[in-house]
């Protein structure tokens, strides 16, 4: 027993960070276990940009980003909710709705959020194209360890994971910045062009571990 938890610390810990360009990962299948933590740099956020792809064609609500803090289960996620037909960033447990982007199946949809604490607002870049600014919260960083989820969104601090919300599909560039990006970086990273990588999450440099069954595939592009 003890053997076998020491050889899994060390596959855990020997892996470090890996250059994931060009892949994605796939969740093939509905469970409430399977997912990717990601480890991130630093623990203290007055202001975020995060940016992911995503390729699924669910007709339910699912995660797309789940970030937990001991204080808070809910500090930074990106839902989708299928009844309103609109994306939901929720920021330190309040949320605000964007409705009825073209969320088409079968695509990949690049998602990047914003959102400053002095400010308090937040935004969403729905393939390239800005969203309406809208308060949600202020005055308040996201702070504490971060336990940060792809796959299954997060009831607790790093579990209360509900069948009904996992995400099946694929996820790729998953980038997260401790600032708000320019809208020129945005449309870069919308368009797989230049662009500076997060500070907080790297893509080409992701701490991560999988738990269940995600694989980490090629990105399939399509053949013109
Ligand atoms: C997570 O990241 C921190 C800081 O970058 C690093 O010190 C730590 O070893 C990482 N943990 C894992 C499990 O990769
Ligand atoms: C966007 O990408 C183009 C082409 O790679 C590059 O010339 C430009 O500097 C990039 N813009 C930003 C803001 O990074």
């Amino acid at each position: 027993m003890k053997l076998l938890l020491v050889l899994g610390m060390l596959t855990a810990c020997a892996a470090g960070p890996q250059d994931l360009s060009g892949k994605m990962f796939t969740f093939p299948q509905k469970t409430n276990t399977a997912n990717v933590r990601l480890n991130a740099s630093g623990q203290d956020f007055s202001a975020f940009t995060v940016c992911h792809r995503s390729f699924t064609d669910l007709k339910r609500n699912h995660i797309l980003f789940s970030l937990a803090t001991p204080n808070n289960a809910n500090d930074l996620l990106v839902f989708w909710d299928e009844v309103n037909k609109e994306i939901e960033p929720h920021i330190r447990d309040q949320k605000v709705e964007y409705g009825k982007p073209d969320y088409k199946p079968n695509m990949w949809h690049s998602i990047c959020t914003t959102w400053d604490s002095t400010s308090g607002l937040v935004q969403i870049w729905f393939n390239g194209q800005p969203s309406t600014r809208k308060y949600i919260t202020s005055g308040s960083n996201i702070r504490g360890n971060p336990i940060i989820i792809l796959g299954q969104e997060q009831d607790t601090y790093g579990g209360g994971f509900d069948v009904n919300q996992c995400f099946i599909g694929m996820m790729s560039d998953v980038h997260m910045w401790d600032y708000i990006l320019s809208s020129c970086e945005i449309q870069n990273y919308t368009d797989e062009l230049n662009f500076t990588p997060g500070n907080v999450l790297n893509w080409k440099a992701l701490n991560f571990q999988i738990v269940g069954r995600v694989l980490i595939e090629d990105k399939q592009y399509t053949c013109h």
